[in-house]
């Protein structure tokens, strides 16, 4: 009989894992394989994993129990899992109720057509072993859920900063940077197929460093380059550690109007006792001193951020820093979450989980709460102001207006012109919520 060749993957967690996904679509396309959008026409299904939180895992769990229910109209199916939980759950997810047939970690993905020879011949097969110097950085990936305007460029892999509640260096191994030369070739390749803006991903951007040979290429050096590829392609980027956000690359920033005016800066926590426990390298006053500088630097930036509420021996004290920290900074937007001890950290090994979990939902609460009425207040200064929008599509609640986004990454909706996707237009904001711009076309 022949194969079915089609396959569906499904992508839970970071930008990371969306970018990784199109890479391992597009080194099954060149081995023959077929992508499809339709779960129910797979002979293959990939789901790659997020271990970052428990409830990221439970989720995972719950899909590969459904995917399991689809082998009884299709016995073929062969289902495989990717990312960042293989290594830790390949054993226990293999002989748990015959849930896999395919294991394969995040330097792995080159291994897979390798891989699915190896089960179709009713074996199973494994592959967690993490590389120093795979980035994949000849294989263009394969574009999954584009609108076509927007894109994602991973430009280094792995993480070594050691935050002691985060599991992703024992998930994603050492760090590496990738070839810059294929970076900029990247995104001039997508610019010419129409995509105006690139975000360019790792787990600690401002550590990127290329070495051609003659000289060092940094990651302010990089995002130069980047933007020079087409004054048109904007630039984003993600994530930076405010431990080595450097003056340098602020000017860069600064210098480029097509690097867009938005940092996001994870801070976890406004105490110094959270953070030193947390093994961030930086203190309150240190991060402080950044924003500072942003806001110097670069007038108008959008800065978000990333909270953690309830870490090991948190106080209430702690807890209020943290509230007085985000007053202070004024976030645009922020990423908040309840800690989840992961396996494998330092905190699991070393700090108590302490904190009650109805102390956490309570501090979780009141850090939404703030950010809600942070964001309504960021986004209310913005009425009145016209901004350079770049058009991502329809709008979700009518046919008649687009969506795009401002340099600062806000959402602006506004009633439809002749300008469609991947087009600027300069929008009068005349409304606001605490999530979106309302405003029209000038
Ligand atoms: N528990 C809760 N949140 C976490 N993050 C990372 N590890 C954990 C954890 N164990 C959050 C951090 C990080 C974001 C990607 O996820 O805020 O910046
Ligand atoms: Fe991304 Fe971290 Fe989740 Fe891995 S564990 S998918 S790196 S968020």
């Amino acid at each position: 009989m022949e194969k079915n060749k089609n396959i569906y993957i499904e992508t839970y967690g970071c930008q990371m894992n969306m970018s990784d996904s199109e890479i391992v679509a597009s080194i099954l396309k060149d081995n023959g394989y077929r992508y499809t959008d339709d779960v129910m026409t797979a002979g293959v299904i990939f789901i790659n994993t997020c271990s970052i939180r428990e409830n990221a895992e439970d989720r995972v769990r719950k899909r590969l129990q459904y995917f399991k229910s689809l082998r009884k109209k299709n016995p073929s199916l062969l289902i495989g899992l990717l990312g960042c939980m293989a290594d830790r759950t390949k054993t226990a997810l293999m002989e748990e109720g015959q849930l896999l047939d395919l294991v394969a970690g995040p330097d792995a993905y080159r291994h897979l057509p390798k891989l699915l020879e190896q089960v179709g011949t009713g074996h199973r097969a494994i592959d967690t072993i993490l590389s120093a110097d795979e980035t994949y950085a000849d294989i263009t990936p394969v574009r999954l859920d584009s609108n076509g305007v927007s894109a994602f460029i991973s430009i280094m892999r792995g993480c070594e900063n050691y935050c002691s509640y985060c599991v992703v260096p024992s998930t994603r191994g050492q760090e590496r940077s990738r070839d810059a030369a294929s970076i900029v070739r990247e995104t001039r390749d997508l610019f010419e197929k129409g995509y105006r803006e690139v975000t360019l991903l790792g787990q600690n951007v401002n550590s990127y460093s290329w070495n051609t040979g003659k000289h060092t290429i940094t990651f302010s050096d990089l995002l130069a380059k980047v933007a020079g590829v087409d004054p048109l392609m904007r630039i984003r980027f993600a994530t930076s550690h405010p431990k080595d956000i450097s003056d340098a690359l602020l000017k860069t920033i600064a210098a480029n109007h097509n690097i867009c005016r938005a940092i996001h800066l994870p801070v976890q926590s406004g105490s110094n006792h959270m953070l030193s426990l947390m093994n961030r390298k930086y203190t309150r006053e240190n991060y402080q001193e950044r924003i500072s500088a942003i806001r110097q630097i670069i007038p108008g930036c959008a800065i978000s951020t990333d909270i953690i509420a309830g870490f090991c021996n948190e106080t209430e004290p702690d807890h209020q820093e943290t509230l007085s920290l985000m007053d202070w900074v004024g976030y645009d937007a922020a990423y908040m979450f309840k800690y989840s001890e992961r396996p494998q950290t330092l905190a699991a090994d070393t700090l108590p989980n302490n904190v009650p979990e109805e102390v956490k939902d309570r501090r979780l609460r009141e850090i939404i709460d703030l950010q809600h009425q942070l964001s309504l207040a960021s986004n209310r200064e913005d009425v009145g102001k016209t901004f350079e929008v770049l058009v991502e599509g329809k709008s979700k609640r009518s046919d008649n207006q687009y969506f795009g986004r401002n340099s600062q990454n806000k959402v602006a909706v506004f009633a439809k012109t002749q300008s469609g996707p991947g087009e600027y237009v300069m929008v009068k904001i005349t409304g606001a919520t605490s999530a979106t711009l309302l405003g029209e076309v000038v």
